[in-house]
């Protein structure tokens, strides 16, 4: 029977009342799940159930840069599956993980050399986090637990990451349960001073001086850890501007705090480079990662710590823990064989190289849209950019899900968050492919309003 009857029969037969999605309007999705239902995935495109072709404009949800189905992949999921499907991560190991972890630790910036597996990048945040008040508490700073996130920052769901981040939406339905101590430095995206800015911003450099007013608050004695995006993805691709990484360095360190780069989205080629770090060429304490270390087929996710951190714990006697925490699937070896795989694809491809050469014609054709109508702001850095749309005069919000509603009989997946449309493309597109991704945007942008 031909594949495509055969899912569209299977459609009819769902029952989609148990399934409760995240972070998607259940009663909207229930009342018409057909158009949204993937059957199959196989390089840059998803396969509805009805048989249409979809372009992955944000690789999954950011984490599948290579493209699905790869054959290297697949095998190496077998493979692993055949021959160590599960091993605990406490008291025992395997070597494909202890190998991912020493293979992971090379391509971060010297000084970072241990690897703390999770299982997703929410995990990945809550870890580091978790690190940088036990760091302060071995060292005899346990006065040092303040944590300090940035408006509009997106640092995945746990508590941990729920506090330090900063999108409202994610935060006021818990706002009983946020950490304690934790502060906000301003976010960076000023539309009157760096609108339609092609790369980072020339302006803002000064706006990573806001770690001053909180320290000024708070005093430096009392803070552990600054965490940021370097890229801000969730809140729509917001650019770091040009030298404010370099101070947020420059403060922390002279006032003895850690920094994190939350690179659940930056690292592992989205920037072109393994990690924003050394795109930006700012060395932080910590870098928490997941997503594309192992092309999103096997949740893995970890942080990267910096060696001094690290041995900060390892005292006491050597048969005693020193760090109460970890995670039944840390370092899984079907994640860790999987992430090899993904690596190996990455380099023999040449897929941070493919990254680096698409990001000026993503950047030339994203930027094409400005002065389409209700175009705000266009932004791009890397192999992601956003767009800015004015709201519908129905409200916030409508605009871009009619527009996600209308790419899908379009041939487009779209993300979109508010009134924003974020693009990240698998590396593996071509330039025909990121032209036309940007002329269906056109013409969305043109017919929904
Ligand atoms: C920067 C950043 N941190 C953390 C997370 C959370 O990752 P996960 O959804 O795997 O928990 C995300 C997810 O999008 C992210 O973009």
């Amino acid at each position: 029977m031909d594949q495509s009857i055969a899912d569209r029969d299977v459609a009819r037969q769902l029952n989609v009342e148990p399934y409760w999605l995240p972070f998607t309007p259940n009663r909207h999705f229930k009342s018409n799940p057909n158009p949204r239902l993937m059957a199959s995935a196989k390089g840059a495109y998803y396969r509805t159930i009805d048989n249409r072709l979809l372009f992955d404009s944000l690789s999954g949800l950011w984490c599948s840069p290579i493209g699905h189905g790869h054959p290297k992949l697949v095998e190496a999921l077998r493979r692993q599956a055949e021959t160590l499907d599960y091993c605990p991560s406490f008291q025992i190991s395997s070597p494909v993980t202890i190998r991912l972890a020493e293979r992971i630790a090379a391509m971060a910036p010297a000084g970072l050399e241990q690897v703390f597996f999770t299982t997703s990048g929410s995990e990945a945040v809550d870890t580091a986090l978790k690190i940088a008040l036990g760091f302060y508490r071995m060292r005899g700073e346990a006065h040092r637990f303040r944590m300090i996130g940035r408006e509009r920052g997106y640092h995945g769901v746990g508590f941990g990451g729920m506090s330090v981040g900063g999108m409202v939406g994610n935060r006021k339905m818990f706002a009983a349960a946020m950490l304690n101590g934790v502060d906000h430095l301003c976010h960076t995206h000023r539309p009157s001073e760096m609108a339609f800015s092609r790369g980072q911003p020339s302006f803002g450099a000064n706006l990573a001086d806001d770690l001053e007013r909180l320290v000024a608050l708070h005093d430096a004695s009392t803070i552990a850890a600054v965490i940021v995006e370097p890229v801000q993805g969730s809140a729509g691709v917001i650019v770091p501007p040009l030298g404010y990484l370099q101070r947020l360095r420059e403060i922390c360190t002279r006032n003895g705090i850690l920094l994190v780069f939350d690179e659940v989205i930056t690292g592992f080629g989205r920037l072109g480079e393994n990690f924003a770090a050394q795109r930006f060429g700012v060395v932080p304490d910590m870098i928490t990662f997941a997503k594309a270390v192992t092309n999103g087929v096997v949740p893995m996710g970890g942080v990267i710590v910096r060696k001094e951190i690290h041995d900060a714990f390892m005292s006491g006697p050597p048969h005693a823990v020193e760090l109460a925490h970890g995670y039944t699937y840390s370092g899984h070896p079907l994640a860790a064989a999987v992430g090899h795989a993904t690596l190996d694809v990455m380099e023999q491809e040449g897929l941070f190289g493919r990254a680096r050469e698409l990001e000026g014609i993503l950047e030339a054709t994203m930027h094409s849209l400005k002065g389409e109508p209700g175009v705000l702001d266009i932004r791009n850095f890397g192999l992601a950019a956003a767009v800015d749309l004015a709201p519908s005069s129905e409200g916030p919000g409508l605009r871009a899900v009619r527009m996600f509603e209308r790419g899908l009989e379009d041939g487009l997946l779209l993300r979109f968050t508010g009134d924003t449309i974020a693009v990240a493309p698998p590396f593996i597109s071509s330039a025909a492919e990121l032209e036309r991704m940007v002329e269906t945007l056109r013409k969305l942008i043109r017919t929904v309003s």
